[in-house]
């Protein structure tokens, strides 16, 4: 492919239309097909929502009511009766499916597994079991600090399926990171493996859990879980450290699965906002069942012959809406991938689509711009004719390699899908419905149906024309969060009193800004406060500014974004020293891995630059906008009439 010049990269005004074949076969077929399941939604959003939610679940018992909305607390499906371990296994195996591949594993040193429905679902009942067998209970909220291979997936399936809501921590998080996670969830039980592959060496989990909870740091943990996978030798404490194998050969596979209620609690799953901690996004079980299944299958256009890949950690929200939870529910084949892209490895991805005959492929814009830097030839080598559909998420994808992600990965032949949500909507907000929306390169496009999507100015009031503004939800969703677990408050205020409530009705803050073209298509254009997104990471900046204080040389610190080709953002941080403390390049290091200890490698600083001081309004306020600038090498734009001391601007735009 020949280079784009800047001039077209910003002008990519194409349109690409689904081809033809593609409509006619889809689930969705035609922009009149979407504009009457959009107007539907919004003219009756209850009776939408219901219609789908009994023709696509299986409910122990009926709902009384679709939707108790008390601003901002929702509930979906009031009174109804389900299970999604049940939805996503037992229902399927009376059916020709028992028998078909439910997930398809790709382990990192060349191991793989296939485990259809049938096996899936006895698997996941005698882990429900070993987990009953320890004492976790309904309502027990169990920890999973896994790799990525199936017993994660089984391990979240079997506590869906006893009502223990499970809290996944990404695998990457430190043990001081775990920990907190652990503490504000209260997790009884962790389930974890010895150690995971990552890019050829072992990330020693089992290790982390130790640390994380040890001298009773997290007091609610009784067990730990382990499966053996790296095989190393570990510390297992004896009563509290059980191995999955040997419990799992003392139990039954028989394990009904219990009835819950719509609004129990699913999952927690942490998030980085702008202050304080990460928050526990809490979702529940019926309106995320039925939402992540409608998404999936719609936006997707998921069929039974499809083999479906995304290549996220199930650590993420992805991983559990669209790795686990809306596969499954569909009764699709999903594959889990235990690698990551790669130097060594330029052609990883390409090799498990052909090896498996993937036909849906959803990854994010910063391992297609990883890809498209090792070159044209790993792809090309590869026999990629069975893709028919791909998707992004997690940042705003730049036309280029939106382009080469439609010619190189797709053949010209596939629709790409732009997904735009978050951990706290469950599942896709703004997406192209693939057989029916013509898409733009770097556009979400449309909300999908029941989706009252918007864009407002700071008071709420809507913008016009193609003006850029807040990105909101107007109504309540199946698969929205409900509240922060343990700070409803803190929901309140977040995401729904930011924009501040009118007459009673009240709108959903996403925390991005966005504008809408002249054929309504929304353009995500990023963050609007305080939360970088580093390779489809979401790092809230205060987070990693208490790490940095968190040191004993640090008295200061102010972590901005700075603009990266290939990460999206990268993390750059300004940090003042306390009195007797050299600025060195060794200190340097030490704060960097300081972080990675605090919260994970995904976090590590890319540059700290030491300053004497910090710029500040007169109110002591840190002028981010100014680092922000600074960081990324631009004049210092816009009004600079607040700053307290003048001169720091001068010494840091001198002397870094
Ligand atoms: C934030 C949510 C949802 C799964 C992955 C990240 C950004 C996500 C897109 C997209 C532009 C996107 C937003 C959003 N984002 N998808 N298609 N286009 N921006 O989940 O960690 O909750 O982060 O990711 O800024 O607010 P998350």
């Amino acid at each position: 492919m020949s280079q784009p010049t800047i001039e077209s990269i910003l002008q990519e005004k194409r349109l690409f239309h689904p081809p033809a074949e593609f409509s006619q076969n889809a689930h969705i077929t035609s922009r009149d097909q979407y504009q009457q399941l959009y107007d539907k939604a919004q003219a009756d959003p209850e009776a939408f929502w219901a219609e789908l939610a009994a023709q696509e679940l299986h409910w122990f018992d009926q709902w009384d009511k679709v939707l108790d909305w008390q601003p901002p607390f929702a509930k979906w499906f009031v009174g109804g009766k389900t299970n999604i371990s049940y939805n996503c296994l037992d229902r399927h195996l009376t059916t020709w499916r028992k028998n078909k591949a439910a997930l398809i594993w790709e382990g990192e040193p060349g191991d793989s597994r296939t485990l259809t429905y049938a096996q899936l679902h006895r698997e996941v009942c005698q882990f429900a079991n070993a987990l009953k067998q320890l004492g976790v209970e309904k309502g027990d909220k169990v920890g999973i600090y896994m790799p990525m291979i199936p017993e994660a997936a089984i391990a979240m399936l079997a506590c869906a399926r006893i009502g223990a809501p499970h809290t996944v921590v990404f695998g990457g998080f430190s043990a001081e990171a775990l920990k907190d996670r652990l503490v504000d969830a209260e997790a009884k039980v962790v389930v974890t493996a010895d150690g995971g592959w990552r890019k050829e060496a072992i990330v020693p989990l089992k290790e982390q859990v130790d640390k994380a909870i040890a001298n009773n740091a997290a007091p609610s943990v009784q067990n730990v879980l382990v499966v053996k996978r790296t095989g190393q030798e570990i510390e297992m404490q004896a009563g509290r450290d059980h191995w999955w194998h040997e419990m799992q050969a003392d139990v039954s596979a028989n394990c009904p699965a219990e009835p819950m209620d719509s609004e129990d609690m699913l999952f927690i799953l942490y998030t980085s906002g702008t202050t304080g901690k990460p928050k526990g996004v809490v979702h529940t079980t019926g309106g995320y069942n039925l939402y992540t299944h409608m998404t999936l299958k719609w936006a997707f256009d998921l069929k039974d012959t499809d083999v479906y890949w995304c290549t996220a950690d199930v650590g993420w929200i992805t991983g559990h809406s669209y790795i686990v939870y809306g596969p499954l529910s569909n009764g699709a084949t999903t594959v889990m991938y235990e690698g990551a892209p790669r130097a060594s490895n330029p052609g990883c991805f390409w090799d498990v689509i052909e090896k498996y005959g993937v036909t849906i492929f959803y990854t994010a814009p910063t391992a297609i711009r990883a890809f498209m830097k090792m070159g044209d030839e790993h792809p090309n080598a590869r026999d990629l004719s069975s893709l028919r559909l791909l998707g992004t998420v997690g940042e705003p994808i730049n036309p280029r390699a939106w382009i080469w992600y439609q010619q190189i990965i797709g053949g010209d032949r596939c629709p790409i899908i732009d997904t735009w949500w978050q951990t706290e909507t469950g599942g896709f907000m703004i997406t192209p419905l693939p057989g029916a929306i013509p898409t733009k390169p770097g556009s979400a496009t449309l909300p999908f149906p029941g989706i009252q999507a918007d864009i407002v100015d700071a008071e709420g009031n809507p913008v016009e024309g193609n003006n850029g503004g807040y990105l909101v939800v107007r109504h309540p969703w199946p698969g929205m969060m409900r509240t922060v677990y343990g700070d409803p408050d803190r929901f309140r205020r977040t995401y729904w009193e930011h924009i501040p409530p009118k007459d009673g009705q009240y709108i959903y803050f996403a925390g991005d800004g966005a504008h809408r073209d002249e054929d309504g298509y929304f353009w995500v254009m990023g963050r609007v406060d305080d939360v970088i997104n580093v390779s489809g990471h979401r790092l809230g900046t205060m987070e990693i500014e208490s790490a940095l204080v968190s040191h004993p040389a640090v008295a200061e610190a102010a972590v901005v974004g700075k603009p990266d080709e290939l990460k999206g953002e990268e993390v750059v941080a300004f940090v003042t020293l306390e009195g007797n403390q050299q600025a060195t390049e060794e200190l340097n290091k030490t704060l960097k891995q300081h972080v990675v200890n605090e919260i994970g490698a995904i976090a590590r600083p890319g540059e700290i630059r030491f300053t004497d001081a910090l710029p500040k309004t007169r109110s002591g306020k840190i002028m981010r906008r100014l680092l922000r600038n600074l960081a990324s090498g631009q004049e210092v734009a816009g009004d600079t009439s607040t700053l307290e001391d003048r001169s720091v601007l001068e010494k840091l735009r001198g002397g870094s």
